[in-house]
């Protein structure tokens, strides 16, 4: 479904990403690991049409989609949750869901937000209040179901338990687990290496703009020296 074949995106001089590859098929749950600085977001942000490669292609269902907008990807089926939720403080969780619904037809909308309140309980009982009130955990709920809105059959999402309390990354993984057994296709970057590596199909593991291993989640998660590169890696990123 996704093919990132060499890839690499620069911040003016610096090279974030040197040529890096990686495959998700369709119905898998992927995990991209590494250390902080590794270029994580970067790589999510091309795929998603937010940066555009110096080298290298993306591809989507079989269709060249390198350096395409956002909107035209969001379009094709393809969600990005970016790091931080950058959800929207000052507008209602429902306006924050409309945002997200604007490439659908009108009816389609009205039925999406009919399914985010039944999937998201939390949402519904706060869908008028400013998103700006929400809990971390709740923030994030409404990032999901913003991406949601377009209906993608591949979702990328960027560290979504970051700096939530433990038993909300439990109703995260939940989530995703969840999003999986609607047959979505999931591309997640996650600090909780161990954690995603369970539930992963695969895995791969990115240092420095490189990625240097990948492999079923069992294998990845049994290999001491992905710990050893975390270790290794950029202050303070083990996980
Ligand atoms: N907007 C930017 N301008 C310049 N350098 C950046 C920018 N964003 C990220 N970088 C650099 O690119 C590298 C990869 O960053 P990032 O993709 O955010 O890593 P990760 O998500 O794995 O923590 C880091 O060295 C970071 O400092
Ligand atoms: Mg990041």
């Amino acid at each position: 479904m996704l093919e990132v074949d060499g890839v690499t995106t620069r911040y003016g001089a610096i090279t974030a990403l040197h040529g890096a590859s990686l495959e998700v098929h369709a119905g898998e749950l992927v995990a991209l690991v590494g250390p902080n600085g590794a270029g994580k977001t970067t790589l999510l942000n091309t795929v998603a049409g937010l940066l555009s490669p110096a080298t290298g292609s993306v591809r989507f269902d079989g269709e060249d989609i390198t350096g395409m907008e956002p909107a035209s990807l969001v379009r094709r089926g393809l969600a990005l949750v970016p790091e931080h939720r950058r959800i929207f403080k000052d507008l209602s969780v429902e306006e924050n869901l409309r945002i997200g619904g604007t490439t659908a037809s009108a009816a389609d909308r009205k039925q999406r937000l009919e399914e985010a309140a039944e999937l998201f309980p939390v949402l519904r009982a706060k869908w008028t209040t400013s998103a700006g009130f929400l809990s971390g955990g709740e923030a994030q709920q409404l990032a999901v179901a913003r991406a949601l809105m377009s209906n993608p059959r591949l979702i990328l999402l960027d560290e979504p338990t970051m700096g939530l309390a433990p038993t909300l990354v439990d109703v995260v993984f939940d989530l995703l687990q969840r999003l999986r057994e609607q047959g979505r296709t999931l591309l997640v970057v996650e600090q909780n290496a161990t954690r995603i590596l369970q539930i992963a199909d695969r895995g791969y593991l990115l240092r420095t703009g490189n990625i240097i291993a990948s492999g079923t989640g069992a294998e990845l998660a049994a290999d001491t020296s992905l710990f050893e590169s975390f270790i290794g890696g950029d202050a303070g990123s083990a996980t």
